[in-house]
Protein backbone atom coordinates (compact mmCIF):
# COMPACT_ATOMS: atom_id res chain seq x y z
CA UNK A 1 0.00 0.00 0.00
CA UNK A 2 1.69 3.42 -0.95
CA UNK A 3 0.16 7.18 -0.51
CA UNK A 4 -0.21 7.94 -4.02
CA UNK A 5 -3.98 8.33 -4.92
CA UNK A 6 -6.32 9.63 -7.30
CA UNK A 7 -8.41 12.73 -5.54
CA UNK A 8 -10.44 14.66 -7.53
CA UNK A 9 -9.82 13.34 -10.63
CA UNK A 10 -5.87 13.99 -10.03
CA UNK A 11 -3.27 12.32 -8.73
CA UNK A 12 -1.85 12.95 -5.21
CA UNK A 13 1.02 12.31 -2.93
CA UNK A 14 -0.79 12.26 0.58
CA UNK A 15 -2.62 15.61 0.61
CA UNK A 16 -0.30 16.96 -2.45
CA UNK A 17 -1.47 17.24 -6.27
CA UNK A 18 1.34 16.10 -8.04
CA UNK A 19 0.75 19.47 -10.73
CA UNK A 20 1.22 21.76 -7.98
CA UNK A 21 4.48 20.01 -7.60
CA UNK A 22 5.66 20.20 -10.55
CA UNK A 23 4.57 23.48 -11.07
CA UNK A 24 7.10 24.72 -8.23
CA UNK A 25 10.13 22.61 -9.54
CA UNK A 26 9.56 21.79 -13.07
CA UNK A 27 9.55 18.64 -14.27
CA UNK A 28 10.84 16.13 -14.24
CA UNK A 29 11.03 15.02 -10.36
CA UNK A 30 11.27 12.37 -7.91
CA UNK A 31 8.25 12.71 -5.18
CA UNK A 32 8.36 10.22 -1.34
CA UNK A 33 5.93 10.04 0.41
CA UNK A 34 6.69 9.99 4.15
CA UNK A 35 3.91 8.24 5.35
CA UNK A 36 4.81 5.14 3.44
CA UNK A 37 8.33 4.89 4.21
CA UNK A 38 7.28 5.14 8.26
CA UNK A 39 4.44 2.34 7.50
CA UNK A 40 6.93 0.28 5.46
CA UNK A 41 9.94 0.36 7.94
CA UNK A 42 7.39 -0.14 11.05
CA UNK A 43 6.16 -2.94 9.12
CA UNK A 44 9.38 -4.82 8.79
CA UNK A 45 9.84 -3.62 12.31
CA UNK A 46 6.69 -5.34 13.86
CA UNK A 47 7.35 -8.21 11.81
CA UNK A 48 9.95 -9.17 14.02
CA UNK A 49 8.54 -8.14 17.06
CA UNK A 50 9.80 -10.76 19.46
CA UNK A 51 12.91 -11.49 18.27
CA UNK A 52 15.73 -8.77 19.43
CA UNK A 53 15.96 -7.30 16.02
CA UNK A 54 17.02 -4.27 14.36
CA UNK A 55 16.24 -2.86 10.81
CA UNK A 56 18.91 -1.61 8.50
CA UNK A 57 17.89 -0.09 5.51
CA UNK A 58 19.43 -0.32 2.46
CA UNK A 59 20.78 2.95 1.69
CA UNK A 60 21.90 1.71 -1.53
CA UNK A 61 17.78 1.87 -2.50
CA UNK A 62 17.29 5.67 -1.66
CA UNK A 63 20.29 7.62 0.27
CA UNK A 64 19.09 11.07 0.20
CA UNK A 65 19.77 12.86 3.73
CA UNK A 66 15.99 13.64 4.61
CA UNK A 67 14.96 9.78 3.55
CA UNK A 68 17.57 8.67 5.94
CA UNK A 69 16.75 10.85 8.89
CA UNK A 70 13.30 10.14 8.79
CA UNK A 71 13.78 6.49 9.22
CA UNK A 72 16.54 6.93 11.40
CA UNK A 73 14.40 8.92 13.85
CA UNK A 74 11.86 5.85 13.45
CA UNK A 75 15.04 3.65 15.28
CA UNK A 76 16.06 1.99 11.90
CA UNK A 77 19.70 0.84 11.35
CA UNK A 78 21.76 1.28 8.13
CA UNK A 79 22.96 -1.49 5.63
CA UNK A 80 25.77 1.22 4.08
CA UNK A 81 28.29 -0.25 1.27
CA UNK A 82 30.93 2.71 0.86
CA UNK A 83 32.24 5.55 2.52
CA UNK A 84 29.97 7.68 0.79
CA UNK A 85 26.63 6.01 2.31
CA UNK A 86 28.79 5.93 5.76
CA UNK A 87 29.29 9.73 5.53
CA UNK A 88 25.62 10.02 4.57
CA UNK A 89 24.15 7.63 7.38
CA UNK A 90 26.08 9.51 10.15
CA UNK A 91 25.43 13.56 8.64
CA UNK A 92 21.47 12.16 8.98
CA UNK A 93 22.55 11.79 12.67
CA UNK A 94 22.11 7.22 12.55
CA UNK A 95 25.00 6.53 15.46
CA UNK A 96 27.74 3.84 14.73
CA UNK A 97 26.06 1.57 16.75
CA UNK A 98 23.81 1.32 14.11
CA UNK A 99 25.44 1.51 10.88
CA UNK A 100 26.14 -2.07 9.18
CA UNK A 101 29.03 -1.67 6.66
CA UNK A 102 28.93 -4.18 4.02
CA UNK A 103 29.65 -4.49 0.09
CA UNK A 104 32.23 -6.60 -0.82
CA UNK A 105 35.66 -4.29 -2.16
CA UNK A 106 36.26 -2.42 0.95
CA UNK A 107 38.91 -0.10 0.82
CA UNK A 108 41.74 0.58 3.54
CA UNK A 109 40.18 4.15 4.17
CA UNK A 110 36.35 3.00 3.99
CA UNK A 111 37.40 0.80 6.82
CA UNK A 112 39.63 3.67 8.95
CA UNK A 113 36.66 6.04 7.67
CA UNK A 114 34.24 3.46 10.12
CA UNK A 115 36.14 2.43 12.71
CA UNK A 116 36.90 6.20 13.73
CA UNK A 117 33.01 7.49 13.70
CA UNK A 118 31.78 4.28 14.61
CA UNK A 119 30.14 1.03 13.73
CA UNK A 120 28.37 -1.72 14.75
CA UNK A 121 29.80 -4.30 12.07
CA UNK A 122 31.84 -5.23 9.11
CA UNK A 123 29.95 -7.73 6.91
CA UNK A 124 33.56 -9.31 5.76
CA UNK A 125 33.16 -10.95 2.30
CA UNK A 126 36.93 -12.74 1.84
CA UNK A 127 39.84 -13.67 3.32
CA UNK A 128 41.99 -10.84 2.04
CA UNK A 129 38.83 -8.46 3.16
CA UNK A 130 39.38 -9.92 6.69
CA UNK A 131 43.51 -9.85 6.93
CA UNK A 132 43.16 -5.91 5.49
CA UNK A 133 40.73 -5.17 8.23
CA UNK A 134 42.54 -6.80 10.94
CA UNK A 135 46.07 -4.61 9.85
CA UNK A 136 43.68 -2.16 9.95
CA UNK A 137 42.17 -2.28 13.28
CA UNK A 138 45.39 -3.25 14.65
CA UNK A 139 46.93 -0.04 13.19
CA UNK A 140 43.99 2.01 15.35
CA UNK A 141 44.51 -0.14 17.94
CA UNK A 142 41.19 -1.52 17.62
CA UNK A 143 39.63 -4.25 16.99
CA UNK A 144 36.59 -4.19 14.69
CA UNK A 145 33.56 -6.18 15.19
CA UNK A 146 32.62 -8.23 12.13
CA UNK A 147 30.27 -11.09 10.81
CA UNK A 148 31.45 -13.27 7.68
CA UNK A 149 29.05 -13.38 4.26
CA UNK A 150 28.64 -16.65 3.83
CA UNK A 151 27.27 -18.02 0.32
CA UNK A 152 24.62 -20.52 0.61
CA UNK A 153 24.82 -21.42 -2.74
CA UNK A 154 20.48 -20.67 -2.98
CA UNK A 155 19.04 -19.57 -6.23
CA UNK A 156 16.87 -16.61 -5.26
CA UNK A 157 14.71 -16.71 -8.66
CA UNK A 158 15.23 -13.15 -9.62
CA UNK A 159 17.12 -11.02 -12.32
CA UNK A 160 20.35 -12.95 -12.97
CA UNK A 161 21.88 -8.99 -12.42
CA UNK A 162 20.66 -9.02 -8.84
CA UNK A 163 20.84 -12.63 -7.86
CA UNK A 164 23.97 -12.69 -5.34
CA UNK A 165 23.50 -16.21 -3.65
CA UNK A 166 24.88 -18.66 -5.76
CA UNK A 167 28.59 -20.23 -5.74
CA UNK A 168 29.35 -18.50 -9.09
CA UNK A 169 28.27 -15.09 -7.99
CA UNK A 170 30.96 -13.01 -6.51
CA UNK A 171 29.78 -12.50 -2.85
CA UNK A 172 30.67 -13.58 -0.19
CA UNK A 173 32.32 -16.88 1.60
CA UNK A 174 31.33 -20.51 0.29
CA UNK A 175 29.40 -21.88 3.20
CA UNK A 176 32.11 -24.94 3.15
CA UNK A 177 34.76 -23.01 3.56
CA UNK A 178 32.96 -20.49 6.48
CA UNK A 179 33.99 -22.68 9.40
CA UNK A 180 37.33 -22.81 8.77
CA UNK A 181 37.71 -18.73 7.97
CA UNK A 182 36.46 -18.11 11.26
CA UNK A 183 38.93 -20.18 12.69
CA UNK A 184 41.12 -17.70 11.13
CA UNK A 185 39.53 -14.51 12.37
CA UNK A 186 39.37 -15.82 16.22
CA UNK A 187 43.06 -15.78 16.07
CA UNK A 188 43.61 -12.05 14.79
CA UNK A 189 43.95 -9.92 17.38
CA UNK A 190 42.53 -6.97 15.15
CA UNK A 191 38.77 -8.68 15.03
CA UNK A 192 36.05 -9.22 16.75
CA UNK A 193 33.83 -12.01 15.74
CA UNK A 194 29.91 -11.11 16.59
CA UNK A 195 27.87 -13.36 13.89
CA UNK A 196 26.99 -14.50 10.20
CA UNK A 197 25.76 -12.70 7.45
CA UNK A 198 23.76 -13.44 4.27
CA UNK A 199 22.33 -12.12 1.61
CA UNK A 200 20.93 -14.00 -1.93
CA UNK A 201 19.72 -11.47 -3.79
CA UNK A 202 17.23 -8.68 -4.07
CA UNK A 203 13.88 -8.85 -5.78
CA UNK A 204 12.84 -11.91 -4.36
CA UNK A 205 9.20 -13.00 -5.23
CA UNK A 206 8.83 -15.98 -3.55
CA UNK A 207 9.91 -16.63 0.38
CA UNK A 208 11.29 -20.60 -0.26
CA UNK A 209 15.13 -19.33 -1.46
CA UNK A 210 15.05 -17.18 1.66
CA UNK A 211 13.79 -20.09 4.10
CA UNK A 212 16.73 -22.30 2.48
CA UNK A 213 19.45 -19.74 3.27
CA UNK A 214 18.36 -19.04 6.51
CA UNK A 215 18.33 -22.54 7.37
CA UNK A 216 21.79 -22.92 6.37
CA UNK A 217 22.37 -20.05 8.54
CA UNK A 218 21.24 -21.27 11.70
CA UNK A 219 22.71 -24.63 11.60
CA UNK A 220 26.24 -22.61 10.69
CA UNK A 221 25.22 -20.45 14.02
CA UNK A 222 24.83 -23.91 16.30
CA UNK A 223 27.99 -25.06 14.35
CA UNK A 224 30.33 -22.35 15.34
CA UNK A 225 28.87 -21.93 18.74
CA UNK A 226 30.30 -26.01 19.04
CA UNK A 227 33.34 -24.05 17.80
CA UNK A 228 33.82 -22.09 20.53
CA UNK A 229 32.62 -18.75 18.68
CA UNK A 230 30.51 -16.18 20.15
CA UNK A 231 27.93 -15.97 17.38
CA UNK A 232 25.07 -13.18 19.01
CA UNK A 233 24.15 -12.24 15.63
CA UNK A 234 22.62 -13.01 12.58
CA UNK A 235 22.47 -10.24 9.60
CA UNK A 236 19.69 -11.73 7.18
CA UNK A 237 20.43 -9.29 4.57
CA UNK A 238 17.57 -7.62 2.16
CA UNK A 239 15.93 -8.48 -0.56
CA UNK A 240 12.28 -9.12 -0.51
CA UNK A 241 10.15 -8.26 -3.77
CA UNK A 242 7.75 -5.70 -4.23
CA UNK A 243 4.71 -5.68 -6.75
CA UNK A 244 5.92 -3.68 -10.31
CA UNK A 245 3.08 -4.85 -11.65
CA UNK A 246 -0.11 -4.13 -9.71
CA UNK A 247 -1.91 -6.59 -12.41
CA UNK A 248 0.45 -9.65 -11.14
CA UNK A 249 0.12 -11.58 -7.75
CA UNK A 250 1.51 -9.63 -5.16
CA UNK A 251 4.95 -10.88 -3.42
CA UNK A 252 4.92 -12.08 0.13
CA UNK A 253 4.20 -9.58 2.86
CA UNK A 254 7.04 -8.63 5.69
CA UNK A 255 4.56 -10.31 8.00
CA UNK A 256 5.00 -13.45 5.90
CA UNK A 257 8.76 -12.88 5.62
CA UNK A 258 9.14 -12.07 9.22
CA UNK A 259 6.98 -15.56 9.94
CA UNK A 260 9.03 -17.13 8.32
CA UNK A 261 12.47 -15.29 10.22
CA UNK A 262 10.45 -16.21 13.68
CA UNK A 263 10.01 -19.76 13.03
CA UNK A 264 13.98 -20.28 12.18
CA UNK A 265 15.80 -18.25 14.56
CA UNK A 266 13.33 -18.05 17.73
CA UNK A 267 15.06 -20.39 19.75
CA UNK A 268 18.64 -20.01 18.56
CA UNK A 269 18.83 -16.60 20.97
CA UNK A 270 20.69 -14.39 18.53
CA UNK A 271 19.84 -10.91 17.30
CA UNK A 272 18.09 -10.66 14.33
CA UNK A 273 19.51 -7.96 11.38
CA UNK A 274 17.85 -7.22 8.17
CA UNK A 275 18.95 -5.26 5.34
CA UNK A 276 15.80 -4.08 3.06
CA UNK A 277 15.69 -1.79 0.80
CA UNK A 278 13.28 -1.68 -1.91
CA UNK A 279 10.46 -2.68 0.21
CA UNK A 280 10.88 0.25 2.26
CA UNK A 281 11.54 3.08 -0.42
CA UNK A 282 10.06 1.38 -3.32
CA UNK A 283 6.20 2.33 -3.39
CA UNK A 284 7.42 5.20 -1.15
CA UNK A 285 7.90 6.77 -4.38
CA UNK A 286 7.12 8.20 -8.10
CA UNK A 287 8.91 9.59 -11.27
CA UNK A 288 6.66 12.54 -12.64
CA UNK A 289 7.39 13.46 -16.13
CA UNK A 290 5.86 15.55 -18.84
CA UNK A 291 5.35 14.32 -22.35
CA UNK A 292 6.97 16.33 -24.75
CA UNK A 293 5.85 15.52 -27.95
CA UNK A 294 3.85 12.26 -28.96
CA UNK A 295 5.21 11.15 -32.42
CA UNK A 296 3.54 8.93 -34.79
CA UNK A 297 5.51 6.52 -35.88
CA UNK A 298 5.06 4.25 -39.16
CA UNK A 299 3.74 1.49 -36.73
CA UNK A 300 3.17 2.94 -33.64
CA UNK A 301 2.96 6.26 -32.09
CA UNK A 302 5.95 7.40 -29.12
CA UNK A 303 5.18 9.22 -25.88
CA UNK A 304 8.57 11.20 -25.74
CA UNK A 305 9.10 12.35 -21.88
CA UNK A 306 11.10 15.00 -20.43
CA UNK A 307 12.57 12.07 -18.56
CA UNK A 308 15.14 9.61 -19.42
CA UNK A 309 17.36 6.47 -19.16
CA UNK A 310 19.68 8.52 -16.71
CA UNK A 311 16.67 9.90 -14.72
CA UNK A 312 15.28 6.17 -13.84
CA UNK A 313 17.81 3.28 -15.63
CA UNK A 314 15.62 0.14 -14.57
CA UNK A 315 13.94 -0.19 -17.13
CA UNK A 316 16.93 0.43 -19.60
CA UNK A 317 18.99 -2.04 -17.50
CA UNK A 318 17.12 -4.89 -16.05
CA UNK A 319 14.19 -4.62 -18.78
CA UNK A 320 11.88 -3.53 -15.55
CA UNK A 321 8.76 -3.12 -15.83
CA UNK A 322 7.65 0.32 -13.94
CA UNK A 323 3.67 0.89 -14.01
CA UNK A 324 2.91 4.45 -15.54
CA UNK A 325 -0.16 6.25 -14.67
CA UNK A 326 -1.53 9.71 -16.10
CA UNK A 327 -1.67 12.29 -13.10
CA UNK A 328 -5.22 13.64 -14.23
CA UNK A 329 -7.50 10.45 -14.06
CA UNK A 330 -8.61 8.73 -17.25
CA UNK A 331 -12.58 8.73 -17.26
CA UNK A 332 -13.65 5.05 -16.36
CA UNK A 333 -13.85 3.15 -19.16
CA UNK A 334 -12.03 5.64 -21.39
CA UNK A 335 -10.09 4.04 -24.47
CA UNK A 336 -6.25 2.63 -24.03
CA UNK A 337 -4.33 2.92 -26.94
CA UNK A 338 -0.59 0.92 -26.98
CA UNK A 339 2.77 3.77 -27.04
CA UNK A 340 5.98 3.15 -26.35
CA UNK A 341 7.24 5.76 -23.76
CA UNK A 342 10.49 6.98 -24.44
CA UNK A 343 13.59 9.58 -23.21
CA UNK A 344 14.91 11.93 -25.68
CA UNK A 345 18.66 10.56 -24.93
CA UNK A 346 20.00 9.90 -28.03
CA UNK A 347 20.29 6.01 -28.06
CA UNK A 348 17.54 3.37 -28.44
CA UNK A 349 17.71 2.03 -25.21
CA UNK A 350 16.28 4.86 -23.63
CA UNK A 351 12.82 3.15 -23.41
CA UNK A 352 10.64 3.03 -20.68
CA UNK A 353 8.07 0.93 -22.61
CA UNK A 354 6.96 -0.79 -25.62
CA UNK A 355 3.52 -1.14 -26.67
CA UNK A 356 1.96 0.07 -23.09
CA UNK A 357 -1.97 0.33 -22.87
CA UNK A 358 -2.47 3.84 -21.77
CA UNK A 359 -5.52 6.38 -22.21
CA UNK A 360 -4.62 9.09 -24.84
CA UNK A 361 -1.65 11.60 -23.83
CA UNK A 362 -0.92 15.16 -24.97
CA UNK A 363 2.05 17.31 -25.10
CA UNK A 364 2.59 18.56 -21.64
CA UNK A 365 0.60 16.19 -20.20
CA UNK A 366 2.11 14.66 -16.92
CA UNK A 367 2.75 11.29 -16.05
CA UNK A 368 3.92 9.23 -13.32
CA UNK A 369 6.23 6.15 -12.97
CA UNK A 370 5.25 4.35 -9.97
CA UNK A 371 8.00 1.91 -7.70
CA UNK A 372 10.47 4.45 -8.45
CA UNK A 373 11.70 5.06 -4.86
CA UNK A 374 14.02 3.04 -4.92
CA UNK A 375 17.06 2.26 -7.00
CA UNK A 376 15.51 5.33 -8.84
CA UNK A 377 17.27 8.78 -7.99
CA UNK A 378 20.46 6.48 -6.66
CA UNK A 379 21.20 5.71 -9.99
CA UNK A 380 20.92 8.20 -12.31
CA UNK A 381 23.55 10.07 -13.86
CA UNK A 382 24.09 13.34 -16.09
CA UNK A 383 24.55 11.69 -19.30
CA UNK A 384 23.52 13.75 -22.14
CA UNK A 385 24.32 16.19 -19.51
CA UNK A 386 21.47 16.27 -18.48
CA UNK A 387 21.18 17.73 -15.12
CA UNK A 388 19.96 15.16 -11.85
CA UNK A 389 16.60 15.52 -11.22
CA UNK A 390 15.37 17.09 -8.35
CA UNK A 391 13.86 14.92 -5.58
CA UNK A 392 11.13 16.23 -3.16
CA UNK A 393 9.15 14.66 0.11
CA UNK A 394 5.71 15.05 1.00
CA UNK A 395 4.40 14.90 4.39
CA UNK A 396 0.28 15.15 4.76
CA UNK A 397 -0.12 18.49 3.26
CA UNK A 398 3.34 19.55 2.63
CA UNK A 399 6.19 19.31 0.37
CA UNK A 400 9.93 20.34 0.61
CA UNK A 401 12.54 20.28 -2.16
CA UNK A 402 15.20 17.74 -0.62
CA UNK A 403 17.76 18.00 -3.54
CA UNK A 404 17.35 20.62 -6.15
CA UNK A 405 17.84 20.81 -9.65
CA UNK A 406 21.31 21.77 -10.40
CA UNK A 407 21.72 25.03 -12.50
CA UNK A 408 23.81 24.68 -15.41
CA UNK A 409 26.74 26.80 -14.12
CA UNK A 410 26.85 24.62 -10.99
CA UNK A 411 26.95 21.36 -13.29
CA UNK A 412 29.74 22.81 -15.66
CA UNK A 413 31.84 24.85 -12.28
CA UNK A 414 32.56 21.12 -11.59
CA UNK A 415 35.02 20.48 -14.51
CA UNK A 416 38.33 22.73 -14.83
CA UNK A 417 40.20 23.65 -17.63
CA UNK A 418 43.50 23.06 -17.35
CA UNK A 419 46.33 26.01 -17.68
CA UNK A 420 48.16 24.55 -20.57
CA UNK A 421 45.39 24.00 -22.53
N1 LIG B 1 21.85 -5.97 1.56
C1 LIG B 1 22.79 -6.19 0.62
C2 LIG B 1 24.09 -6.75 1.02
C3 LIG B 1 22.52 -5.90 -0.74
O1 LIG B 1 23.44 -6.13 -1.67
C4 LIG B 1 21.25 -5.39 -1.10
C5 LIG B 1 20.93 -5.07 -2.48
C6 LIG B 1 20.31 -5.15 -0.08
C7 LIG B 1 20.64 -5.46 1.25
C8 LIG B 1 18.96 -4.57 -0.33
O2 LIG B 1 18.18 -5.36 -1.17
P1 LIG B 1 16.65 -4.96 -1.41
O3 LIG B 1 15.92 -5.17 -0.11
O4 LIG B 1 16.61 -3.53 -1.83
O5 LIG B 1 16.21 -5.89 -2.47
N2 LIG B 1 19.71 -1.90 -8.68
C9 LIG B 1 18.92 -3.12 -8.61
C10 LIG B 1 18.93 -3.72 -7.23
C11 LIG B 1 20.31 -4.02 -6.70
C12 LIG B 1 20.29 -4.63 -5.33
C13 LIG B 1 21.68 -4.75 -4.80
N3 LIG B 1 21.77 -5.21 -3.45
C14 LIG B 1 17.51 -2.81 -9.07
O6 LIG B 1 17.23 -1.67 -9.45
O7 LIG B 1 16.66 -3.70 -9.12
Amino acid sequence: MDHFLYRGGVLHAEDVALPEIAAAVGTPFYVYSAATLTRHFRLFDEALEGLDHLVCFAMKSNSNLAVIKLLGDLGAGMDVVSGGEYARARAAGIPGSRIVFSGVGKTADEMRQALTGGVRQFNVESEPELYRLDAVAREMGRRAPIALRVNPDVDARTHEKISTGRKEDKFGIPLARARAVYAVAAELSGIEVVGVDVHIGSQLTDLQPFAAAYAKVADLVVALRDDGHDIRRVDLGGGLGIPYERSNAAPPLPTDYGAMVREIFADLDVEVEIEPGRLISGNAGLLVSQVIYVKSGEDRDFLILDAAMNDLIRPAMYGAWHDIVPVAEPAAGSDRRPYDVVGPVCESGDTFAKSRPLPPLDEGDLVAFRSAGAYGAVMASEYNSRPLIPEVLVRDDHFAVIRPRPTFDEMLSRDTIPDWL
